[in-house]
């Protein structure tokens, strides 16, 4: 198991033109997270899954996302950037849509679920630069708080989140829970 700060700076280490989503894939399913070393980054909230930012520089951020039991993300892209995760602490599904029919001039879209996967056990993933649009879930059924490390490359600030009922989607703004273990100006768990 290794130190969150030894898989900060493997992956800082990783030259710009290694920097693909197999080569950091790899690193991180080789390299599985001490979960002592991220606990100080743990914040559970019952009414949101909660953002802490463990590291940013200018190429990629790194986040502990706390999952209550039953909490899911939003239906959501990743705004054309890389990303990653693991699962060191309890289990989660991750869930991929595919667009069946968009109009981007009245923000309509209709997503079909396409496949879906369970991670856990510092399990890695890769969010597919091809069908980028999916859902994380910490399905009630699973009876236990999760956590997820996620990576992304380059650190985005907003991205599109879609709406199954209303077959919507919309930009939406990204924020953090927490910043190097300190709660963000305003939030109250
Ligand atoms: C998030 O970044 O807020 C959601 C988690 C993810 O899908 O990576």
């Amino acid at each position: 198991m290794a130190h969150v700060e030894k898989i900060i700076s493997g992956i800082r280490a990783i030259p710009d033109g290694d920097f693909t989503c197999q080569n950091v894939y790899q690193f991180l399913a080789e390299t599985p997270v001490d979960v002592d070393s991220i606990s100080r980054f743990f914040f559970f909230s019952p009414e949101f899954y909660t953002r802490n930012l463990i590291y940013k520089d200018e190429r990629f951020e790194m986040m502990a996302i706390c999952w209550e039991i039953g909490q899911v993300s939003r239906v959501h892209d990743h705004s054309d950037q890389k990303c990653w995760m693991t699962v060191p602490v309890g289990r989660l599904k991750g869930q991929n849509f595919a667009v069946e029919e968009m109009d981007e001039s009245n923000g309509y879209c209709r997503l079909r679920e396409t496949d879906s996967y369970e991670l856990s056990n510092c399990q890695a993933a890769a969010v597919e630069l091809e069908e980028p649009i999916h859902q994380i879930l910490n399905l009630a059924e699973y009876g236990e708080r999760a956590v997820s490390l996620h990576i992304y490359s380059k650190p985005y600030e907003s991205c599109v989140s879609y709406c199954r009922d209303t077959n919507t989607f919309k930009e939406v703004t990204l924020a953090y829970t927490s910043v190097d273990g300190i709660l963000c100006d305003g939030i109250t768990l």
